[in-house]
């Protein structure tokens, strides 16, 4: 058994979530439960690993291992029954790298670009930043669950949508598609021409019964159409080592991606393969045991929530470890939600409508932490919400 209710030290490592939280939320004793990363201790073969690689005193340019690819290979094939060919795996440093390159590769300045809403911010600031005309759908809600808007999204591609990025699982409403959702979604995309980009980064975060849908493995349409981007980044609490990877089944998209990428001579570091290849070798029975402990912790917010704090309105997420929690009931603007949280309630989340005004009232809340802390953000939560 992994121990993930040992609290880690993580201040002094300049790691974003703990060292920046006076920085972000104006005092150091706020509890940082905002940036997409966990605090729990990574798989001792991942830390083995690097620290004998990091003992030896040469760090030169070194390619990844054979076993790189084969333990990439290997884990979807038997977590997610997704069939990948080693050289459909393209190393990336990070998944939004892999989105800016996409859509270098794959449109134009103008071209229109749909995602949608709300979603994880960096989507809409990447096709915004790269001059693409940003293209929004928002989620339709069917009680707590969200689903996606067909009806609207048709109405989009037909004014010349090039590329649609989906985030799948979604950060951060926390669903997880299913193979008919994203069946309808693929044969609108081909229908229109619409390239499909499927962000996978939260594949491996599943629990409750869901379990991930590659868009790969969707038909033989969705292999043509689609480039998958995904990580051990957020699975396995790496995201400080940059390794991603593309999955790009059909070759001539490949040739097109892989080009505008090599040009760029971007390429990925010998710990990030080293840890990459340990995490996906050895990594099976942390993540089930990880997704067990995460999904005790989305059932603890949620019934907090529902026996303590009534006017906050949350769900136990499909996947992800981030959870949307409704707190519109209050009435308050957006800043003075978030006044409230950080200065009173002292938990530092990220503001809902950072992820588009669908946002609005919402605070998303990272529960990538041992228990006791979630327990005592929730206490200060109700304490200050609730005088
Ligand atoms: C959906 C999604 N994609 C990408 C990323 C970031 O990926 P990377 O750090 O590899 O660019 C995140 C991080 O939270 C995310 O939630």
């Amino acid at each position: 058994m992994y121990n993930f209710d040992k609290l880690v030290e993580r201040k002094g490592t300049e790691c974003m979530k703990w060292d920046f939280v006076e920085k972000i939320y104006g005092s150091a004793d706020v509890i940082p439960l905002w940036i997409a990363d966990m605090d729990f201790e990574v798989l001792p073969e991942i830390r083995e690993a690097l620290e004998k690689r990091a003992a030896h005193p040469t760090y030169g340019y070194t390619a990844s291992a054979p076993a790189y690819r084969e333990n990439i290979i290997k884990w979807n094939q038997e977590r997610n029954g997704l069939t990948i060919e080693k050289e459909e795996i393209v190393p990336v440093p990070g998944v939004v790298t892999a989105i800016a390159f996409a859509l270098n590769a794959l449109t134009k300045e103008g071209d229109k670009v749909l995602i949608n809403t709300p979603v994880y911010n960096p989507f809409a600031s990447t096709i915004k930043g790269l001059n693409r005309e940003l293209v929004t759908s928002s989620l339709k809600c069917e009680g707590h669950k969200r689903v996606m808007d067909l009806a609207d999204m048709e109405e989009k591609m037909k004014d010349g949508v090039k590329m649609m990025i989906l985030c799948n699982p979604h950060n951060p409403i926390g669903r997880v598609w299913t193979k008919e959702e994203l069946s309808q979604l693929v044969d609108l995309c081909a229908k229109y021409n619409v390239y499909l980009f499927s962000d996978e980064i939260h594949s491996d975060i599943v629990y409750g019964g869901h379990k991930h849908c590659s868009a790969l493995t969707v038909s033989e349409k969705a292999k043509e159409i689609s480039i998958v981007a995904m990580a051990p980044s957020k699975t396995f609490n790496i995201a400080g080592l940059k390794s991603s990877m593309f999955i790009i089944q059909n070759p001539e998209l490949r040739e097109k991606v892989s080009a505008s990428y090599n040009a760029f001579h971007v390429g990925v570091d010998l710990f990030a393969y080293k840890a990459t290849e340990v995490a996906y070798g050895y990594g099976a029975k942390w993540v089930d045991e990880l997704n067990e402990y995460l999904y005790e912790n989305a059932k603890f917010v949620t019934e907090f929530c529902e026996t303590q704090l009534p006017k906050v309105k949350t769900f136990v997420p499909e996947g992800t470890y981030l959870m949307w929690l409704d707190f519109s009931a209050y009435g308050l603007s957006q800043e003075d939600l978030m006044n409230k949280l950080k200065t009173e309630a002292k938990v530092g989340m990220n503001s809902g409508a950072t992820y588009g005004d669908e946002g609005v009232g919402y605070a998303r809340l990272n529960i990538g932490c041992p228990k006791f802390m979630l327990e005592q953000a929730m206490n200060q939560i109700k304490a200050a919400f609730e005088k």
